[in-house]
């Protein structure tokens, strides 16, 4: 089918696209590397989608596209932007959201004390709560891979990390779950609107509780962070812990299941890591890149009319550059929809680039390490539980993530 008929009948938020996207993105990048679609909402916005690795690598640095969509309309375009009440601010005050110079001035911060020291004291705990999840899951035959390991790993760490108490965490995932919910009765919408209100409330009353009495974690760390008399304000500090819990557990989640899933559908390659645990290294980077947890980096604007692949994209334009693509495009990486645990000069761009490059990447490598070593050590005959087509996949642009995971050993 040609790409643009087929475009019109591909919904690439739905969990049926999620499932295999693959195809669709290698024909997009032979046919219309700069593709411009039509998002429902709002108002039917278009949205350029841009699928090769060199696109791809270089709109992430460029200084032309930016993060903040104030920055790139223009003065007739302005009216149309959304508004949003002040209450929910903290949920978009977050650095990946800005541009220089308030984005440097909140990176700057958050390195001095988000350090490698700091994730490294996290080996011990990390690898302690693998085997502890493992412990009990064996005590079942058939359990859920994301409930019991995937996600209790990376929420309990970077909850520990932030300085979340251990009695709260619960709390906190239903919270999350229900902001991720789609709802569509006005009863679960009042339910979700109730979440969002006691989570909100609840980071605001932890963030002025560390700043006044604070403690040997990183919500205190951040609230005393000073650059050249410079410090973090109460909006900014809470928009950092929002991103730091959201991004810090949910791209982890996707990079452990989504990596078991991989070694499941390649046993040789599952052997080949379990026989050499040496290899985790090559091994990580060639999970993150065949199926990354981001699908798609999140919004950039352009500040000006810009040309790609001939096309202009006007200023003020949105673009999202689809990482999972960029990750499979031949002119990159040699057999790009093969997984090699030992390819090398692997150059995926699963953790973005440019000065929105991730700050958890450190921290996300150490979870997957352990997480995959401990796991195939432990359950050498792992399996799925269920048929592989069955499996159901999250709906939305950004992540690619599997709902549950059932599995057997
Ligand atoms: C496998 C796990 C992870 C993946 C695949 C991942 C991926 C990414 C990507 C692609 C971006 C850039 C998005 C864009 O430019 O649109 C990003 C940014 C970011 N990530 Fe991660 N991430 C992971 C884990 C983490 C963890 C564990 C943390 C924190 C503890 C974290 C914190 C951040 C932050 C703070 C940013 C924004 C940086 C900025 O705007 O300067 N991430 N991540």
């Amino acid at each position: 089918m040609a790409v643009n008929t087929l475009l019109q009948s591909v919904n690439m938020a739905s969990p049926q696209f999620k499932a295999n996207p693959f195809p669709f993105y290698a024909q997009l990048r032979a046919e219309n590397p700069v593709y411009r679609m039509t998002l429902n909402r709002p108002a039917n916005n278009p949205l350029w989608i841009i699928t090769r690795y060199q696109d791809v690598a270089s709109i992430l640095k460029d200084e032309r596209f930016v993060k903040d969509r104030k920055n790139a309309l223009t003065p007739d375009q302005m009216p149309k932007a959304d508004w949003r009440p002040a209450f929910f601010h903290i949920m978009d005050n977050n650095m990946l959201a800005m541009d220089a110079p308030d984005h440097t001035r909140l990176r700057v911060l958050v390195h001095k004390v988000f350090t490698p020291a700091r994730v490294e004291q996290m080996r011990l705990r990390v690898q302690q709560l693998a085997d502890e999840l493992l412990d009990t899951a064996a005590q079942n035959k058939h359990f859920d891979l994301i409930e019991h390991y995937a996600l209790p790993i990376p929420l309990t760490v970077i909850c520990e990390v932030l300085g979340i108490p251990a009695a709260d965490i619960d709390k906190i995932h239903r919270w999350k779950k229900s902001l991720m919910s789609s709802v569509s009765q006005p009863l679960q919408r009042l339910s979700k609107f109730a979440s969002f209100i006691g989570f909100l409330n609840y980071i605001r009353n932890l963030c002025h509780n560390r700043r006044v009495d604070p403690q040997d974690d990183l919500i205190s760390a951040l609230a005393q962070a000073d650059e050249n008399g410079e410090m973090l304000s109460d909006e900014e500090l809470q928009g950092m812990v929002v991103l730091l819990l959201v991004a810090g557990h949910e791209t982890a989640v996707s990079l452990i299941s989504n990596g078991t899933l991989a070694l499941l559908e390649y046993p040789d390659q599952f052997d080949l890591l379990r026989q050499n645990p040496t290899l985790i290294k090559s091994a990580t980077e060639e999970i993150l890149r065949y199926y990354p947890s981001i699908e798609t980096a999140t919004d950039r604007y352009a500040r000006e009319d810009v040309t790609i692949e001939g096309i202009t994209i006007p200023r003020g334009g949105q673009v999202r550059v689809v990482i999972a693509s960029a990750n499979r495009d031949p002119s990159q990486f040699e057999n790009p929809d093969t997984l090699d645990l030992t390819r090398e000069n692997n150059k995926h761009l699963s953790f973005g680039q440019g000065i929105h490059y991730c700050m958890g990447a450190p921290l996300a490598r150490l979870e997957g390490h352990i997480a995959f070593n401990t796991l195939l050590a432990r359950m050498p005959n792992l399996r799925l539980d269920v048929p592989i087509d069955s499996l159901q996949w999250r709906s939305g642009l950004t992540f690619r993530r599997l709902e549950t995971m059932p599995v057997t050993f």
